[in-house]
């Protein structure tokens, strides 16, 4: 059995319907079953966790045989690094209550690095808490998801602007979820691996915020130019979104240290199976555009 954490996720989503579609069966560990569509509830088994839940994760990873297990980031975590290490520990005790044989974790580009990338660190936690409870871990490490460009729709509809905590200059491996839901699946289906694997999933090019602004500024049709926050102006926002004090603060480590280390140092090696096939623009004409015309 294949079970799937976080099915309404940008990539949970995606690899379920990958995977339901190619007539796996499944079963869905949700936070809230609730939020699923009709189809998943009625076709699949679908059982309610929390992440950092222990008891109620071992009852839902029941009779798994592969596991997807994504840590979902906390923004209103008190203490971030203790965030990653209570799913840490509720995941690896439930891979070990239930012996399951094999997981795809999904991780982060960086997560070999254990501390000062503020919520990767947290990751890195993860990736080691589950090579001890599992002899089969794959551990996969994309760059940035195209997807944080929806999180500043308001503002490509409003004047065009979009914030980051990183200059426009600044060079990224950017790829699309559903890119990564693809090498998941891939993964989750394939019994031949063995032991700790990595795998960095870097999209197709490394872009700048600037380049990739430019693109999206064309096909979407309307101006649009990156602005750069100071930590100062960050934090301030943040608490007005409802982010915890150490959430914004380990957000501002990891954006310092990325910029001072640059993105395509820290991650694992432009490769063929690094390489991912969705560009930028095919991208923003399936997922961005239908989303800005929704006024
Ligand atoms: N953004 C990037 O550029 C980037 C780059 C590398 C790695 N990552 C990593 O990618 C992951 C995010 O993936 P994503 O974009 O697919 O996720 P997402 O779209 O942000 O969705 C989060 C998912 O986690 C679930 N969730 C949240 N809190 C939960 C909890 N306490 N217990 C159980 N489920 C919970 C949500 O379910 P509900 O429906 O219950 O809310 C939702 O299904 C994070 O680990 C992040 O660190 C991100």
């Amino acid at each position: 059995m294949i079970t799937i954490t976080t099915p309404t996720g940008n990539i949970g989503r995606r690899l379920i319907e990958r995977l339901a579609f190619a007539g796996k069966p499944l079963t869905i560990v949700a936070r809230h079953p609730e939020k699923l569509p009709r189809s998943l509830l009625e076709g699949e088994i679908v059982r309610q966790a929390s992440s950092d839940d222990a008891a109620a994760l071992s009852r839902a990873t029941e009779g798994t045989d592969v596991l997807f297990w994504l840590t979902p980031a906390n923004f209103a975590a008190p203490n971030v690094r203790a965030w990653y290490r209570k799913a840490a520990d509720a995941v690896s005790r439930a891979v070990r209550i239930n012996r399951i044989p094999r997981i795809v974790n999904l991780s982060s580009i960086g997560a070999n690095w254990a501390d000062g990338l503020g919520p990767i660190s947290g990751l890195h936690d993860v990736e080691c808490a589950l090579n001890d409870a599992a002899k089969d871990v794959y551990h996969l490490r994309p760059g940035f998801f195209m997807e944080n460009f929806l999180t500043q729709l308001d503002s490509i509809r409003r004047d065009g602007k979009l914030h980051w905590l990183y200059p426009g200059h600044t060079r990224m491996p950017m790829i699309a979820t559903r890119d990564i839901a693809e090498a998941a699946a891939a993964r989750l289906t394939d019994h031949a691996w063995k032991g700790h694997g990595v795998l960095g999933l870097l999209g197709p090019t490394d872009l700048t915020l600037d380049e990739a602004v430019k693109t999206l500024a064309v096909i979407v049709g309307r101006p649009m130019k990156n602005v750069q926050f100071t930590p100062d102006e960050f934090r301030r926002v943040s608490q007005g979104c409802g982010m915890s004090h150490d959430f914004a603060e380990s957000y501002i480590e990891m954006s310092v240290t990325l910029n001072r280390l640059n993105w395509t140092h820290i991650g694992e090696p432009r490769t063929p199976e690094t390489t991912t096939p969705t560009t930028l623009g095919t991208w923003a004409s399936h997922v961005l555009i239908p989303l800005v015309k929704v006024a």
